[in-house]
C-alpha cells in the first residue's frame, strides 16, 4: 500500500516556528527506515514532544496511515505558534493529532503514564548559555544549554514514565550532546538502544537513536544491543556505534518535497 510523508509545500510556517531542516528529515528517515517494525509494533498512542511545524507528527501519521487504524496521535510544544502551525500542517494533509501547548508533557503525566507506544523527539540540542533555554519563540527551537543537554535531560525521565512496556523512543542528538552518555543513562533505566540514522558533516554528526525496554525482546531481535549492566561504558558505546552501519546518507530538502 502506498504511503507518504509530509510535503514541504503543505507544511505551514511562521517566523517564530522551526522550519523542517536536516534534523527533521533525519528523524522522518528513521521512521521510514523502521516503518515495517512500526506497523508490526501496533502502536495505539504516539507522542511527539516539540512538534514545531508539525512535519514529524504529520509524517508519522502518514507513514503509519491506513495500515495502523485507530492510532491516537498527540503533539506538544511550548511555543503556541508551533501548536497553531502544526494544526494547519496536519489539516493540509488530512490527518489528525491532539495538540497541547505545554512544557514537554506537563499536565499529561497521569493520563499518559505507561501508555505511549511511540515517542518522537527532535529537541533543542544546540549548546548555548543556560539562560537562553526556554525563551519564547524561535530561540526555544535550538537553545539546549550546557552541552545542548538541558531539555534532553528533562525529557529522558519523562519518556521513561510515559512509555508503555513495549514503548519506543526516537531521539535526535548531536555528537556534542554526548549521545553515548545518553544511551548509558537510558541503559540504567532499562533501555537498549540503536542508531537508526546517522548523518555527518565536517563539524558535526547527528544521530537518531531508538530506545526500547530490555523486556521488549521482540524488538528487532538481530539488532538489539545486549544488556550487560556490568560492561564498562566505553565497551557499551563501541558496541552500540560499531554494530549499526549508517542507514542513509545526507539528503537534500528537495528529496523531501513530494
Ligand atoms: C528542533 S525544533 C523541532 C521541531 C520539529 N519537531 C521538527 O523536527 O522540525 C524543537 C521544538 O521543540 C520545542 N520545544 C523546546 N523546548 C520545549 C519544551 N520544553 N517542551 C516542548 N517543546 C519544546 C520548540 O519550540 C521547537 O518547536
Amino acid at each position: 500500500m502506498p504511503f507518504r510523508i509530509a510535503q514541504i509545500r503543505l507544511v505551514s510556517s511562521h517566523p517564530e516556528v522551526y522550519e523542517p531542516c536536516d534534523d527533521s528529515f533525519a528523524l522522518v528517515d528513521a521512521l521510514l527506515a523502521d516503518r515495517n517494525h512500526l506497523l508490526e509494533h501496533h502502536p495505539t498512542l504516539c507522542l511527539e514532544v516539540g512538534c514545531g511545524s508539525g512535519y514529524i507528527i504529520t509524517s508519522l501519521a502518514l507513514i503509519l496511515g491506513q495500515e495502523a487504524p485507530g492510532v491516537h496521535y498527540i503533539a506538544t510544544d511550548t511555543n503556541p505558534h508551533a501548536v497553531r502551525v502544526t494544526s494547519e500542517t496536519l489539516e493540509a494533509h488530512g490527518v489528525h493529532a491532539e495538540l497541547i501547548n505545554t512544557d514537554i508533557a506537563l499536565g499529561l503525566e497521569k493520563r499518559l503514564a505507561g501508555l505511549v507506544d511511540v515517542m518522537v523527539v527532535n529537541p533543542p540540542y544546540v549548546p548555548t548559555p543556560e539562560d537562553e533555554v526556554g525563551r519564547e519563540g524561535i530561540a526555544s527551537s535550538w537553545a539546549g544549554g550546557e552541552n545542548g543537554r538541558s531539555v534532553i535531560d528533562r525529557i529522558l525521565p519523562i519518556a521513561d514514565n510515559l512509555l508503555s512496556d513495549k514503548g519506543w523512543l526516537y531521539l535526535v542528538t548531536l555528537t556534542c550532546n554526548n549521545p553515548s552518555e545518553i544511551c548509558l543513562q537510558m541503559r540504567e533505566r532499562g533501555y537498549a538502544s540503536r542508531i537508526v540514522v546517522q548523518r555527518s558533516t565536517e563539524e558535526e554528526s547527528l544521530h537518531v537513536i531508538k530506545f526500547w525496554r530490555y523486556l521488549d525482546a521482540q524488538e528487532d531481535g538481530k539488532q538489539m544491543v545486549t544488556p550487560n549492566k556490568t560492561a564498562p561504558a566505553r565497551g557499551v558505546m563501541e558496541s552500540l556505534f560499531s554494530q549499526f552501519p549508517l542507514l542513509s546518507s545526507w539528503r537534500s530538502n528537495s528529496n523531501h518535497s513530494s
